[in-house]
């Protein structure tokens, strides 16, 4: 599957500047990155929080197993609607924020979930929305499941250290703008 990144992207992301905070969808190299740390054949559900335009939701479901799930948050109805366009049956799209990640679970009978990966500007939300996504994010994964999160800045990293075991830090010039990459694990 190729996925082509029109014109309209950026606008979308740039229109909502204020809660998508880029200008532009993360680069192929970056999301390769990001998704490194996962073992997709142990990996049977799978949420992502902040999904925009899709450019990660493709890359997982290229490496996805055909009998796993991706379950995807994203706030903003314009992107949740151009998601829900994709034919996929592994995938769920919820126009909803990333705290009400386990009424989503319930509502699909799901105890918990092996990997949660994360574009949300967590700098750009309110501190107590943040702390709500983050516990709920540790509440949910399975142990040893990981929190992968990219970020332009080190402003949420003290927030990550006493919620997971091991939170490692990496980082990429192969994005605009370069981005710090969190590999946390529960
Ligand atoms: C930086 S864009 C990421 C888009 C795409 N995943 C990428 O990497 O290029 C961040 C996305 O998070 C969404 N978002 C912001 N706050 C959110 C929240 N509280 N819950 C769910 N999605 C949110 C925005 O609407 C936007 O689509």
């Amino acid at each position: 599957m190729t996925v082509k990144f029109q014109f309209g992207d950026s606008i979308k992301l740039i229109r909502n500047i204020r809660t998508t905070g880029t200008i532009a969808p993360s680069s192929k190299a970056l999301i390769k990155a990001l998704l490194k740390p996962v073992d997709f054949e142990k990996s049977h559900c799978i949420v992502e929080m902040g999904p925009g335009n899709g450019c990660v939701t493709h890359a997982l479901l290229r490496r996805m197993r055909p009998t796993s799930q991706l379950i995807c948050l994203e706030l903003n109805h314009e992107f949740a609607d151009h998601l829900r366009t994709i034919e996929d049956g592994r995938l769920h799209i919820y126009n909803a924020c990333a705290s009400s990640i386990r009424s989503i679970l319930d509502e699909l009978k799901i105890s918990e979930v092996d990997h949660v990966i994360s574009s949300l500007p967590l700098t750009l939300i309110d501190d107590d929305t943040v702390s709500r996504i983050l516990a709920s994010v540790g509440d949910n994964l399975r142990s040893g499941g990981r929190f992968l999160q990219y970020q332009y800045s080190l402003a949420n990293y003290g927030d990550m250290k006493p919620l997971f075991s091991d939170v490692k830090l990496r980082f990429t010039f192969r994005n605009m703008p370069p981005a710090f990459l969190y590999d946390c694990v529960k």
